[in-house]
């Protein structure tokens, strides 16, 4: 054997049974760096005669070649070897039932349970979701809307007012959702179409009222809307929401002073024994008021009411849970009770979706 062939078949071997990168890298410098072995061989063909040159030239080209060729074949099986690794260490069977511990003891709220629901269900009409402060200033949560100084919502009876400041001013923990309409509609131009859930505050507690409870607001914005829409979309959200292919609801004609008309909406009910059937019997509860945003509202925060109309609606969370879960007393919801959240709570891995079923 040549020392080319003898070296050839040395180095196959050694690169063969490299067992990592390192290893590799090692012995390409030993090989093919400034003082490895081919290279000094390559070196040498400078104290040849031309005859012999012109045989161990291309032997030597040949060889380096094949070399690097090897190198490279060996890197890429070593990394294929460390993903199969990787990939059986980290292995992860997605069927399996959840370990003790807590993602299986820990539990969702049935607020914000359903507060993803209902987030889920208006996306997918094509709603964002909005956000604003639960301290509020009496501008946003009544001026703007067009509630006046003498209206009852004012009064220190609902209303939480925060201490006066030094001008003169008192900040209020916000009574409705509304306020996000104005913050919205003072930022953007139209179109407009949100949903704004949050927590408001008023001064009541009994078995349907606490002092704070959850509202989620919708509004829309655009230069043709009108009360059936507004319908509609009550109508469909409902459905999608209680999870049943007819609801009954009945649109009371009603007051707000930052709609016009308005209508508050009650959802058709049976109590069988300790269940809620929706869809069913003649109990009614209100879940929500609505109307058209009245033109005041809308010069308030600077558009035109000839060009731009809307609708807006504010419904309770809590009165939607309490139908759709069966939780006859609000203020369960409120007191931190563990064996009440382990009953009426969610599992962490129960995401709402509306492919993959919204309570399931
Ligand atoms: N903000 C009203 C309430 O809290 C509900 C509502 C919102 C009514 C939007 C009409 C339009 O009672």
């Amino acid at each position: 054997m040549s020392e080319i062939e003898t070296l050839e078949a040395e180095l196959i071997g050694a690169i063969d049974g490299a067992a990592d990168e390192a290893a590799l890298e090692q012995l390409r410098i030993a090989a093919l760096g400034k003082k490895g072995s081919i290279s000094a061989l390559m070196k040498s063909l400078g104290g040849m005669s031309p005859d012999e040159r012109k045989v161990m030239g291309p032997a030597l080209n040949g060889l380096k070649t094949r070399i690097t060729e090897a190198i490279g074949a060996r890197k890429s099986h070593l990394a294929e070897i460390a993903l199969d690794a990787r990939l059986a260490s980290e292995f992860v069977d997605v069927t399996l039932p959840t370990r003790d511990g807590p993602l299986r003891e820990g539990r969702i709220h049935p607020i914000s349970q359903v507060t993803e629901e209902i987030e889920a269900i208006f996306a997918d009409m094509g709603f964002s979701v909005a956000e604003g402060p639960d301290i509020e200033d009496e501008h946003h949560n009544f001026d703007a809307l067009n509630i006046p100084e003498s209206h009852p919502a004012r009064q220190m009876m609902d209303t939480f007012y925060m201490p006066e400041r030094a001008d003169g001013k008192r900040m209020v923990l916000r009574t409705h959702t509304s306020p996000v309409q104005i913050r919205k509609m003072e930022n953007t131009e139209p179109p407009i179409r949100i949903i704004a859930p949050g927590r408001v505050y008023r001064c009541d507690y009994d078995q349907t009222h606490t002092p704070m409870f959850h509202q989620v607001e919708g509004l829309v914005i655009d230069k043709q809307t009108h009360m059936g829409q507004l319908k509609w979309t009550l109508e469909e959200f409902c459905k999608a929401f209680f999870e049943v292919s007819e609801v009954k609801m009945r649109f009371r004609p009603s007051h707000f002073p930052f709609t016009e008309p308005s209508a508050e909406v009650d959802i058709g009910h049976a109590r069988v024994g300790n269940q809620i059937k929706i869809g069913e019997g003649d109990e009614w509860l209100e879940i929500l008021g609505c109307g058209m945003v009245h033109p005041q509202v809308l010069r308030n925060v600077g558009y035109d009411p000839e060009i731009y109309q809307g609708y807006a609606f504010g419904m309770g969370i809590d009165r939607l849970a309490m139908l759709k879960y069966g939780m006859p007393d609000l203020r369960a919801f409120f007191n931190s009770d563990l064996r009440w959240l382990k009953h009426y709570g969610f599992s962490v891995l129960d995401v709402p979706s509306l492919v993959g079923g919204l309570s399931s």
